[in-house]
Parts: structure tokens; C-alpha cells; sequence
């Protein structure tokens, strides 16, 4: 037999004896026998590597070589969840999306496991990638250290090309074990959670094979459309059938049991079945339950069932808007509240904040806290003195929760002013919101010229909110577009300016001609157009100005409510915005100006750049001093031509390296890639350096 058929062999037998230990926990052979049999496989494919199978089952065993983990890009978007806090907040959600599609929907509800999120990539049935969540558009591929999970495929019966998300996790009762042999204390892992993170992460993963790590999958995505099942629920059973580990804990919400019952029944799922109404019993029975699962669960996801209608509801930046999470508990503590401040927004929104007594949460020490409207208010029967219990909505928003204890001072519940706190102008009430209508309150020109700048848009990077509000006291600055045409050496006598933060600014506003018409239409700061949605109408055709005003101006929603995840609020709201005489006048201001636009002239300006990276492939590693976030370091290389990627292989041509950054660099350097430092770059790219008055480095 030669090497080819030996090690096809081998790998067959190994599969059919690990499928029928992991799935039917039958054992044909004795482990000592599989490790012989395993060894035997493992060194034939050390000796011929180009002839081991993709899913080869020592894969499974791990190695000991160093995982560095490079960074990847998702292929689909690995987004978070919008959370709920109550049974109330949750049948919102459903009433909410109901009306919203104008028809009855269904919902999944599976528990939230405490996990670690994971993208398993499978190419023509062939796992390919494993991939942690990261920043939800790039993560780090930990394929070797998934790839010994038992619980993963490795390879699926039909050869699809599909992505997969699910919840890597550890049992409670394996946690406890685990970590009570754990000799060193500083070892020891918090909870579950920490110690499938640290796993995961384990540079070994012949070593994180001693985990018992595993997982619930709970999204699939098809590469092929119309080989997507039509709901939630086949979603469920289509990757159950293809070998992966589903949550049996599922439960499924229609208008009436009997209709949710039938659903699941016709996906062939078992599963529990509701009605909408039965909501606040099933989050009640599933809080009970929660502490006897043999894993944990910090909350639960309410699903639309319906993928065209997920479609439709589309996603924000941060979620989808087609399921919520309800989160068990939300960290609490107790505080007086001393005070409400009113804050007026950019688009004039008003926002009473709770000034609180400091209270240490979470790690952290909290002062305010928002208290979104009157209603929220109301609801709460809050007034200045009383004693509330505040969390941290989300692991981060201060939020008040409750009254504890009333006020003894008489105080009575909190009103809004009926001016607006900056102007005076009398308030107004949009929905339930209040928003101060005067386009021109000072608040909210400070704060429209402050996003405008910010770093997520236009990137002026001097004119920070309290440079803004110095100059426009002072007169200069009064509104967005006369950041083009403002004289700034006026400044110079304002406290904190001077002449050098002047020549910055000047300069971080020239820069700023060169955003994308993407960037400009995101920073007018119109309500509804984030970057996302900016995006969105790009790429749909509304690629410059123009269109967008054309479009406003036949006042038909329709045409942006075609738009994925649009809709007709959406579409008259943008129109409603657009044919503001205010807003145009600012729009003709910054094309006067010079700004972009349309999207065409953007290629016209960076093929006018000077492309000296052109044709070089870079890869970042370690900090900067002068690019901070790294970033920066990246929209300078691109935009002088070079191509950019997150890890270091032969096409790589340059590395450039800050401080610290091993395992890129040991690469280039195995690699012979051309090592380039922080000062190499900057003089390559003609630029310098000089402090800046907060001491931070700046470029120039
Ligand atoms: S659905 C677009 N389902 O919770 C799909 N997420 O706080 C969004 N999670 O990042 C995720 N159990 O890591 C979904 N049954 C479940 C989940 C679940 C745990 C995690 C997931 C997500 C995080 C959001």
C-alpha cells in the first residue's frame, strides 16, 4: 500500500470510530489502540503533508506548534443584540415588529448561553476557518484549538459552502473540576466564561484539547441562496441534520400555542409552544430553571422565525433588528438621586440626565446617568431626592432602574422645562420625545459642528467640543460650513489657542476635503444617516448629493423605502430632512467649499494622490506613537496605494513595526519580508511629528 492509500485509510477508519464515540458514545477499540493508530496517521502526514485530508481526525488531537491567531475578515456580519430588561420590553419587541411588517410573525426564543461567540467557516462541506467574534467585522482565526472540539464537524455530508455561528462554551460541573486542580490560585478562572475565553485563546492546542470546551450553533449562513432553508426553525433542523450540536432547549412564540406547536411539529423540532401572551410566565418558569442548567445562561434571544421579513427589518450598526436579548440580570446599586440636568442634543433632542450620588458598579464609579424623556420619568415616579437602584444597561450605560425609597423633602415627580434649558424656545413633543425646534440653539450647533469633526466622521482632528465651543462664543465658528470659510487667526487670542493650534487646525480642515462623500453625507449630521445607512444609500445609487436631493425634492418615499431595511418612515423622514432650506443652504456652502460631493470625484483624488505604496502588500504589528489607533497607519498606506492585510504570508512585501509585536514579526523576519520602523514610515511618507497641546503626537 502506498503512503496515498495508507493515510486515506487510516483517516477513514479514525472518523467512523470518533462519529460513533462522539455521537453514539459507542467505542469500538480501545483508546489505546486509536492513540496507536491516531500516531501512526499523524506521522505518515508530517511525512507527506501535502496528502493530509482537510478534516483529518488527528486534527482533532491539536499540536504544539504556537498559535498566533491572525486577525480575518467575516464574510458575514457577526453582529451583537439589542437587550431587553423586562417581559414587558420583550413583548414590545414582538408588538413592535408585528406592526412594523403589518402581518403575524413567529419567534424563536433559545437561551442566551454565556459563551464565547464563534464563526465556523465551511467550504464545499470542508470546515476552513474557526473565527472569533472580535470587533464584529474582523476576529482571529482560532481554527486549531476548535478544530480538537468534538463537538465541531469537521466536515459535513453534503458539500456546502456555509458559515455557522455559535456559542463556544464550558459545563459548570467541568468548570468546577478544572479549576479546583488548578494548583496555582492566580490560575484559576472566574467563571466559565473566562476559562473557555482563555482556551480558546491557548497557544497550544494540543493543550486546549484538555478542555472539555463546547458548542451550540445557532445561526446558519448559505453561501448559495436558494439553498437557504425558509425560517428560523428549518435554519435549526437543516444544521442539526448536518451533524451540529443545537441547544434542545428551545422554546416557539406565535399569536396562539396551537399555531406555534404546528410550526415546530412541521420543522420537525421538538420544542416548547406559546402564545405572545404566555411571554412573562415562560421568562419567569426559564429564570427558575436557570440556576439547575448544566451550563450558563445570562439571558435569552427572541428571534423573527421569517427570514424575508428579517431581511426587510434589516440590521443597525450594532444589531440586527429582527431579534432582542433579555438579559437576566442587570448588575444593581443604590443611589440618591441630587439632581436633573436637561441636555440639548444635535438634532435638538432633549435628554433629562440623572446626577446621582458617585456609586461604584461593575468597576466603575457612576455620577449620571441618562433618563431619556419625560415618559421614562413618569414611569418611574422619579423625583430629585429619592433613592433609586441604577445598573449598567448592556455592561456599560448607567441606567436608573427603580425608586427604592421616596424623597422626605415633599419633592414631587420630576417635570421637564417648557424651554428649551440653552434657548428658551418652547419645547416640543415628537412621539414621545422632546426636542427644542430651533435649528439655530446654540447647544445644538455646537454639538452639530462637534459630530460633524469627530473622529468617526470628518476627523478634524483638533476641533474637539471645547474648541468648538470656544469659537463659536467667540463668534467664529457658527455654523458647519464656516469651518471652510472661517478667518481663524481671530482665535488666536482665545485661551488655549495660539498660534501652532491654529496651523493645526487649518491643516486637519484641509485634510478633511478629502473625506469620501460617504464620510460628508454621514457627518451633515441628519438623524437618520449614520455611517451605515450612508453607506447603504451609496451603494443603492444614491452616490452623490444631487441624487438624494432630486430624489427629495419628487417627495416619493418609496425610492429610499426600496432600500434593504429602509421602510417608509424611513424614506419620508429622509426626505422631510433633505428638503430643509437650512440644510441645502449648508450643503451648497461645502460644495463651494470643495467638498466631496459625489461619489465619482472621491477615485479622482486618490488616483491624484501620490502612490508610492503602489503594488506593496503591508501588514501592521505593535503601537505607534503617531497613529493612534493604528488605523491611521493603514488609511496612510492606502491611501498612497499600498494594499493592506492583518496577517503576515509570502505576499506580504512590508511589515510596519511599532512597539512591542512578536509572533508578525518573527514571521517577516522567517519570511524575509522588509521590516519597516515608525520612523522609516513617517519619512517615507513625508511626514513628521510634533507634540500636540494635550501632549499627544501629531503628524504634520
Ligand atoms: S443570535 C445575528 N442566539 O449573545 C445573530 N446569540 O449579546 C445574533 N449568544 O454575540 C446572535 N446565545 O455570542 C444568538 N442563542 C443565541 C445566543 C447568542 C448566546 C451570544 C452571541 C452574541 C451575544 C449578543
Amino acid at each position: 500500500m502506498n503512503a496515498r492509500e495508507e493515510i486515506d485509510r487510516l483517516t477513514e477508519k479514525l472518523k467512523m470510530y470518533q462519529d460513533k464515540y462522539y455521537k453514539e458514545g459507542i467505542s469500538l477499540i480501545p483508546d489505546s489502540e486509536y492513540d496507536r493508530l491516531s500516531d501512526h496517521l499523524a506521522a505518515l502526514e508530517r511525512e507527506h503533508p501535502d496528502l493530509q485530508h482537510p478534516d483529518s481526525p488527528t486534527k482533532r488531537v491539536g499540536s504544539d506548534l504556537t498559535n498566533d491567531f491572525p486577525e480575518v475578515r467575516h464574510t458575514i456580519p457577526v453582529l451583537s443584540l439589542d437587550k431587553a430588561y423586562s417581559d414587558g420590553a420583550v413583548l414590545d419587541f414582538f408588538n413592535r415588529s408585528i406592526q412594523k411588517e403589518g402581518g403575524l410573525l413567529s419567534f424563536a426564543a433559545e437561551e442566551k448561553i454565556d459563551g464565547i461567540s464563534m464563526v465556523l467557516y465551511y467550504e464545499k462541506g470542508v470546515l476552513v476557518r474557526a473565527v472569533t467574534r472580535g470587533n464584529g467585522e474582523i476576529g482571529n482565526d482560532v481554527t486549531p484549538n476548535i478544530m480538537t472540539m468534538p463537538s465541531v464537524p469537521l466536515s459535513l455530508p453534503e458539500s456546502i459552502d456555509i458559515a455557522v455561528r455559535g456559542e463556544v462554551y464550558l459545563g459548570k460541573e467541568d468548570f468546577l473540576r478544572l479549576n479546583e486542580a488548578e494548583t496555582d490560585e492566580s490560575k484559576r478562572a472566574a467563571n466559565p466564561r473566562n476559562l473557555a475565553a482563555g482556551t480558546v485563546r491557548r497557544q497550544k492546542s494540543s493543550e486546549a484539547r484538555r478542555v472539555p470546551l463546547t458548542i451550540f450553533c445557532y445561526e446558519g449562513f448559505w453561501d448559495d441562496k436558494d439553498s437557504t432553508p425558509q425560517d428560523h426553525l428549518h435554519i435549526l433542523a437543516k444544521l442539526k441534520a448536518l451533524g451540529f450540536r443545537i441547544n434542545p432547549h428551545l422554546a416557539f412564540f406565535s399569536s396562539d400555542a396551537e399555531t406555534a406547536r404546528r410550526k415546530l411539529d412541521e420543522a420537525g423540532l421538538d420544542g416548547e409552544a406559546y402564545a405572545f401572551s404566555d411571554i412573562d410566565g415562560f421568562i419567569r418558569k426559564k429564570a427558575e430553571e436557570r440556576a439547575g442548567l448544566p451550563y450558563e445562561i445570562d439571558g435569552l434571544v427572541f428571534k423573527i422565525n421569517e427570514l424575508d421579513v428579517r431581511e426587510r427589518f434589516g440590521y443597525t450598526e450594532h444589531h440586527p433588528r429582527w431579534a432582542i436579548a433579555y438579559k437576566f440580570d442587570a448588575p444593581q446599586a443604590e443611589a440618591r438621586l441630587l439632581g436633573i440636568t436637561v441636555q440639548v442634543g444635535r438634532t435638538g433632542r432633549i435628554t433629562p440626565v440623572a446626577e446621582i450620588t458617585p456609586t461604584k458598579l461593575g468597576g466603575s464609579t457612576i455620577r449620571r446617568a441618562t433618563l431619556h424623556n419625560q415618559e421614562y420619568i413618569d414611569e418611574l415616579e422619579l423625583a430629585i431626592g429619592d433613592t433609586v437602584s441604577i445598573s449598567k444597561r448592556g455592561d456599560v450605560i448607567p441606567a436608573v432602574e427603580n425608586v427604592i425609597e421616596k424623597n422626605t423633602d415633599g419633592n414631587t415627580v420630576y417635570r421637564l422645562p417648557h424651554d428649551c434649558p440653552c434657548c428658551h424656545t418652547p419645547i416640543v413633543q415628537v412621539g414621545g420625545l422632546q426636542f427644542c425646534p430651533d435649528y439655530d440653539c446654540p447647544d445644538q450647533v455646537k454639538g452639530r459642528i462637534s459630530y460633524f469633526a469627530s473622529a468617526d466622521q470628518m476627523d478634524i482632528e483638533t476641533l474637539g467640543p471645547k474648541t468648538v465651543a470656544l469659537l463659536y462664543d467667540a463668534g467664529i465658528l457658527k455654523g458647519i460650513e464656516d469651518i471652510y470659510t472661517a478667518d481663524f487667526t481671530a482665535a488666536a487670542s482665545l485661551p488655549g489657542m495660539g498660534e501652532k493650534s491654529i496651523g493645526q487646525l487649518e491643516k486637519g480642515i484641509r485634510e478633511s476635503l478629502s473625506r469620501p462623500f460617504v464620510t460628508v453625507l454621514s457627518s451633515l449630521g441628519v438623524a437618520e444617516i449614520g455611517r451605515k445607512t450612508a453607506q447603504m444609500l451609496v451603494e443603492n445609487g444614491f452616490d452623490s448629493i444631487d441624487r438624494i436631493l432630486e430624489a427629495a425634492d419628487l417627495k416619493d418615499p418609496s425610492a429610499f423605502a426600496s432600500i434593504p431595511g429602509f421602510g417608509s418612515v424611513m424614506g419620508e423622514r429622509i426626505i422631510e430632512a433633505f428638503s430643509s432650506p437650512r440644510l441645502r443652504e449648508t450643503i451648497e456652502a461645502l460644495r463651494k467649499a470643495g467638498l466631496h460631493l459625489d461619489a465619482a470625484s472621491d477615485q479622482v483624488e486618490e488616483k491624484a494622490e501620490d502612490q508610492v505604496f503602489s503594488g506593496q502588500v503591508w501588514c501592521i504589528t505593535g503601537s505607534f506613537k503617531a497613529f493612534n489607533p493604528r488605523s491611521k497607519a493603514l488609511r496612510e498606506i492606502e491611501k498612497r496605494g499600498g494594499r493592506t492585510v492583518s496577517s503576515v504570508t509570502s505576499k506580504t512585501t512590508h511589515l510596519l513595526a511599532g512597539e512591542g509585536g512578536g509572533s508578525k514579526r518573527k514571521e517577516a523576519e522567517r519570511l524575509g519580508v522588509q521590516i519597516v520602523t515608525e520612523e522609516e514610515f513617517l519619512s517615507a511618507i513625508g511626514a513628521g511629528t510634533e507634540r500636540g497641546e494635550d501632549g499627544q503626537l501629531l503628524l504634520f
